[in-house]
């Protein structure tokens, strides 16, 4: 782990945690390296991780993961796509649709010099339009054989992206094989709901059912594999922090794509896990109490530095109950009054969910032993997709 950490460019002297200027976003370096351990070997061989990037936006994070055995990235933007690829890294798959002229040219500006480097470019597609725009941007570009790798997005249950059927799968496959500048890559079946249901019951019978559909297909794309030349076998990729080992386990699946697991969020802490499947909170937020008064705090960082669409951060230390937020302020209850004064001190909050809070900030300060020892840049934030 430290030989990865010291190869990062920005690496300013180490300094105590305590004199971060506040918010700053913390990272545990030691508690991210068993986040990474435990997901990495939980994962058995011939199925592979391919670490979400969309969760942490940092290429310094994604090279982590792959000294750790990932055998890339994902994204879910081409944004963030064009940063890993500048960044260095070699093997990327943007687990989402990319339509719309502009940007489908630009992927291709980007397969192609990836293609040119050595490196390899994925992106999924659910729609005819999709795939005639790229197609068009391939000839346009004069782009030779299997430029992109094409993923067809299956919807599996979560009603997002995706094609509902083995026949519309079947349809967009039929034109992937016949388009010399792609290359077909396999389906993509991930769930995102299944991820956040909380008992380990609920996870199975959802898992369950999202397997019957994956198998229907694969069937269905195995009739007709070797008049198109598939390799076999089909690649599936999908799993979350959630689930990641029922997909793991399920024969079917043969690359996982979880990406919170390496940060964690309180949202998550609350499915139940079974102990070698929870991680550690590696992410959090370090505020400074800026008004008190009996029974109350509140703390420099609010809707700017947290996001909140699973919920409210919440307080590692106990006795604080977080209560409010607004934009640059959260209010903090005090239910242990022996805490008090707090006033002028710095705490952490733990984010209510990961990848929105991270793309509300510069930098990952990475700490260990309560000194912050690297500065890692969220190269890939921003709202640009
Ligand atoms: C397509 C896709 N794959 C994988 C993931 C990673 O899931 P998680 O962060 O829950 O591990 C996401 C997250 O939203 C996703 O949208």
């Amino acid at each position: 782990m430290n030989a990865i950490l010291h190869s990062s460019k920005l690496h300013p002297a180490p300094h105590p945690v305590n004199e971060c200027d506040t918010p700053a976003l913390l990272l545990d370096f030691d508690k991210l390296g068993r986040n990474i351990t435990k997901l990495h070997s939980g994962v058995l061989a011939p199925v592979k991780v391919r670490a979400h990037g969309k969760a942490h936006k940092c290429p310094d994070l994604a090279k982590l993961q792959i000294a750790h055995g990932a055998i890339g990235i994902c994204c879910q933007k081409l944004s963030e796509a064009e940063k890993f690829f500048e960044a260095g890294i070699q093997d990327i798959v943007i687990s989402n649709q990319i339509v719309g002229e502009l940007k489908v040219k630009r992927l291709v500006g980007l397969a192609l010099a990836m293609k040119n480097s050595g490196a390899t470019l994925g992106v999924c597609v659910d729609h005819e339009l999709g795939l005639q725009q790229l197609a068009a941007a391939l000839s346009d570009a004069k782009a030779g054989g299997g430029v992109i790798h094409v993923w067809v997005e299956l919807d599996v249950g979560q009603g997002r992206c995706g094609v509902q059927s083995s026949a519309e799968v079947i349809a967009l496959v039929e034109k992937i094989v016949q388009c010399k500048g792609m290359q077909f890559a396999g389906v993509q079946a991930y769930h995102g709901r299944l991820q956040h249901q909380r008992s380990v019951e609920q996870r199975l019978g959802t898992a369950n059912e999202m397997f019957a559909k994956v198998r229907g297909v694969l069937d269905a794309l195995l009739t007709n594999a070797a008049s198109w030349g598939l390799s076999l076998p089909i690649a599936v990729a999908g799993g979350g922090t959630g689930s990641y080992k029922l997909e793991a386990a399920s024969s079917l699946y043969t690359e996982i794509q979880a990406g919170s697991y390496a940060l964690m969020d309180a949202d998550y802490q609350r499915n139940e896990m079974p102990e070698d499947e929870r991680f550690e909170n590696a992410l959090t937020v370090l505020c400074t109490v800026m008004s008190e008064r009996t029974g109350q705090i509140v703390v420099d960082a609010g809707l700017k530095a947290f996001a909140v669409d699973s919920g409210l951060p919440v307080a590692i230390q106990p006795g604080l109950h977080v209560k409010g937020i607004s934009d640059e302020h959260t209010v903090i209850e005090v239910t242990d009054l022996s805490l008090q004064p707090l006033i002028g001190k710095k705490l952490e909050l733990i984010p209510g969910h990961c990848d929105p809070t991270v793309n509300l900030h510069h930098e990952f300060n990475v700490i260990q032993n309560g000194r912050v020892i690297a500065k890692w840049p969220i190269a890939a934030k921003g709202a640009g997709f």
